[in-house]
């Protein structure tokens, strides 16, 4: 084989590649073009998610008959004047969306000179261009984008469901028009209105349209600044938060970007305050010279680099979180090095062996106290439990005598609930040490199993509502909701139509009845399924929304328990595989033998 000159189209749809990855992008690199011809009105109309005709209208500064001409080929820009690649006030440079977008797609557009008050048309189809023809185009720019990907049947096969790409394709202009509050948007999907959104004179207000009043009431202002870098913009507090990062917005000098430094500063800023599995919601502004950013590393440009990253990792960490102590949420207490040590310790070498496998919970070191008769005499008790296990939030802990024999308690794996610490942990004495439980976690988890258990016997339990709960939310999300209603009925989950965005929650599991906040449920089972692909097996989806529902169902942290609940869990634990964690991962109880306590009091 010899080494040749590939033909031009074919050089073309490989870099279109890069560029023009699916719909969303298309409508992203028009957009931006739009925006940098100072456009203050941009409509987007797709149809069946982009695949067949997206089309872009602006108002902006439009082009010559010279400018028509260059701006479909290759390398062509009107936006690096001075070749300058370290100072870039636009948001294209590359010279290249609108050629790649016509090596895979038949692009017509029509656009008018307001300069020479002029209009002109070209179009391009299979990478052959047009000539430049006169048009009565009124005002600004349009660009008609049909059949995208009929030149590279490959790219074709890829393209997700039109639900999908349209989702990606809203998300995009979303982000774009945070960045531009001033700026007048509107989508129309398959000729109805998706996002309309007039001119605003904030970002404030732009905020609240796109993410809703509930964001305003639960978001905390950013503000800092540090050497010419600035970031401003809106934090949601840590009790805000959701199952995804996708409500993540970040923006440097006004371009989207989904970069992971600044993904990871986010994270690294709530990481006291948030399970690592829960996302916040923000968005981000920074701003910075352009000479201290380079966005020409990728080919989107939706990652960037910065010239002193350790200077912008700090300015944000610090940013967020100052505000987060502000906003009331301080961190616990930092535990003593070597108490944590110690804790350490026992995670890995005295952690107890509660249920491993089938078989039942018979730890190592306290198999001659413990039997397992003893085990089943006591399911019964705990069984019978289980109604007193409502919380009863005027239980106080210390004025409840342990209705469980002390000594008989501490035999047990988990010992015997001595108190309830910041209405969350559960001390326990056991027989050579003590064992806190972190009670959310733990009840999670028992949820969670008793959901399953439900499952595999008769189907979960499900309890109606006497009158639906009915909830407001974006006509696209019903509609994804809705494919999974049969699962959901199985799961003791009723929901149905209530007019146009809006669902009736007829009835619940009954494990969860009384103590479900069903907006927040729905809300997160759609983060779940917008995270699953067509190649999720169902059990695993349904696995996922069961600890989903579990997570919702479960005693908070913050309900305060009285000795016979807090001993009640600690014997349900014992009897539940797997109760060691919770649905996250993360355990669910530590224990301190008594060797370790001694060693923290250099007693040994
Ligand atoms: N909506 C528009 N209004 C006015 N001019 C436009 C519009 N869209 C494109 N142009 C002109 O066409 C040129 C080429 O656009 P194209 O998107 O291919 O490249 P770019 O925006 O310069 O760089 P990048 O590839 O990074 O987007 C632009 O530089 C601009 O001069
Ligand atoms: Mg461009």
């Amino acid at each position: 084989m010899r080494i040749r000159y590939l033909p031009e189209t074919l050089i073309n749809q490989i870099a279109a590649g890069e560029v023009v990855e699916r719909p969303a992008a298309v409508v992203k690199e028009l957009v931006e073009n739009a925006l940098d011809a100072e456009a203050s009105a941009i409509d987007v109309d797709i149809v069946e998610g982009g695949k067949t005709r997206i089309v872009i209208n602006d108002n902006g500064c439009g082009m010559s008959e010279e400018e028509i001409k260059a701006a479909l080929d290759r390398h062509a820009t009107s936006k690096l004047p001075d070749d300058d690649l370290l100072n870039i006030v636009h948001l294209g440079f590359r010279g290249e969306a609108l050629a790649s977008i016509a090596a895979v797609a038949k692009i017509n557009i029509k656009t008018y000179d307001k300069e020479n008050k002029e209009g002109w048309e070209i179009a391009c189809e299979g990478g052959k261009k047009s000539g430049v023809r006169p048009s009565s185009h009124p005002e600004g720019t349009r660009i008609e984008v049909a059949d995208l990907f009929y030149a590279t049947p490959a790219r074709l096969k890829f393209l997700k469901s039109e639900r999908a790409e349209f989702g990606a394709i809203r998300d995009t202009l979303v982000r774009l028009a945070m960045a531009y509050p001033a700026v007048e948007f509107s989508l129309i999907h398959n000729g109805s209105r998706k996002l309309n959104l007039p001119a605003v004179l904030d970002s404030q207000s732009r905020l609240s349209a796109l993410l809703g009043r509930d964001f305003g009431k639960n978001s905390m202002v950013i503000k800092a600044e540090r050497e010419k870098i600035i970031i401003t913009g809106y934090a949601g507090l840590p009790t805000y938060h959701r199952g995804t990062s996708q409500y993540q917005y970040l923006f440097v000098n006004g371009r989207a970007v989904k970069d992971r430094l600044l993904h990871g500063c986010v994270r690294a800023a709530y990481a006291d305050v948030l399970h690592r599995n829960r996302h916040p919601v923000v968005a981000l502004f920074l701003d910075l010279p352009p000479e201290e950013v380079d966005v020409n590393v990728h080919p989107a440009k939706a990652e960037v680099r910065f010239r002193d990253p350790q200077l912008v990792r700090g300015l944000i960490i610090s940013a967020l979180k100052h505000a987060i102590m502000e906003g009331g949420y301080r961190t616990a207490g930092t535990v003593g090095g070597r108490t944590l040590e110690a804790l350490d310790k026992s995670a890995s070498g005295s952690f107890l062996p509660l249920y491993r496998g089938q078989g039942k919970a018979v730890p190592r070191s306290y198999t001659n106290n413990y039997t397992p008769a003893q085990l089943s005499a006591n399911h019964n008790f705990y069984e019978s439990e289980q109604v007193s296990y409502e919380i009863n939030p005027n239980a106080r802990v210390e004025e409840q005598p342990c209705s469980v024999h002390e000594e008989d308690a501490q035999g047990f794996p988990l010992g015997a609930a001595k108190a309830q610490i910041h209405e969350n942990y559960i001390i326990a004495q056991i027989k050579e040490g003590v064992v806190i439980v972190d009670q959310h976690a733990a009840h999670e988890r028992l949820v969670y199993e008793r959901f399953k258990g439900q499952l595999e016997k008769t189907g979960v339990e499900k309890q109606g509502l006497l009158t639906p709960d009915i909830i407001e939310m974006d006509e696209s999300d019903a509609e994804q909701l809705f494919e999974y209603s049969e699962t959901f009925a199985k799961l003791g989950l009723e929901i149905e139509p209530f007019g146009a965005g809006a669902i009736a929650v007829q009835s619940v599991p009954a494990l969860l009845s009384g103590r479900l906040d069903t907006k927040t449920l729905l809300f997160d089972l759609l983060d779940d399924l917008k995270e699953y692909d067509k190649a999720t097996l169902l059990e695993e989806k349904i696995n996922h929304i069961l600890a989903t529902m579990a997570c919702h169902g479960s005693v908070r942290s913050g309900r305060r328990l009285n000795a016979n609940e807090m001993n009640a869990l600690l014997r349900q634990m014992e009897e539940t595989p797997l109760s060691g964690q919770c649905n996250h991962g993360r355990p669910t109880y530590v224990c301190l033998s008594l060797n370790e306590i001694e060693k923290l009091f250099s007693r040994r």
